[in-house]
């Protein structure tokens, strides 16, 4: 059976990517497997590999205020990065560096199996919305693979960016509203009722 510390031990010994090469500490993720919410960043910065944990530098503490924000303490939420191993110089990830870890967030998603993801910046957006421009889609709720998902501003843009900054506020204000509406609406398509003739019919 898979379980996060199995997934955790793997993170800390992977040498999949060249990342590897310059880590003090890989960052697995932390929190509950049972969250219902789990926010996947980008990777982790100085301070979360000095640490091996995730969102603990100045993107940390202003996260923990917008939790804040949307009524949810830290520890009950998973949090998670698009790659464990701090790239260079806090440059972006690569590509080959993205796929070599998405095996390991496709495992902790399984494991967790949350009713909610949010994304936090381009790169874990990417994942589950390849073409779309955060600024169009940012606090909005979509359904991927029965999930929904909220793409969000990254918080390290957002705090330097006075409109960003308001939007990601706003939205994680916003967020239990978000969460209410997009699960009324699967529950609306859901009822026999709504669904087209022929949907009604496969079932029998
Ligand atoms: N930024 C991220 O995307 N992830 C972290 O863990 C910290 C900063």
């Amino acid at each position: 059976m898979d379980d996060l510390k199995q997934i955790a031990a793997e993170i800390r010994a992977c040498t999949l990517c060249p990342l590897h090469v310059g880590r003090k500490n890989a960052v697995p993720g932390e929190g509950p497997a049972n969250a219902e919410i789990m926010l996947i960043g980008e990777g982790p910065g100085f301070h979360e590999d000095q640490q091996g944990r995730p969102f603990v530098g100045p993107s940390g503490q202003f996260l923990n205020e917008l939790l804040a924000l949307a009524g949810y303490r830290r520890e009950e939420v998973f949090i998670a990065n698009v790659v464990k191993c701090r790239p260079p110089g806090n440059r972006d990830p690569l590509p080959e560096e993205i796929e070599a870890c998405s095996r390991y967030l496709d495992r902790q998603i399984a494991v967790i199996n949350p009713k909610v993801i949010i994304t936090l910046g381009r790169y874990s957006m990417a994942k589950f919305f390849p073409n779309a421009k955060i600024s169009a889609i940012h606090g909005k709720a979509r359904r991927v693979n029965g999930r929904i998902v909220i793409a969000m501003y990254h918080p390290a843009a957002a705090l330097h960016q006075p409109a960003l900054r308001e939007a990601i506020e706003e939205d994680f204000r916003r967020l239990r509203e978000i969460i209410r509406a997009a699960e009324q609406q699967a529950e609306e398509t859901q009822k026999p009722e709504r669904q087209a003739p022929s949907e009604q019919l496969s079932l029998f």
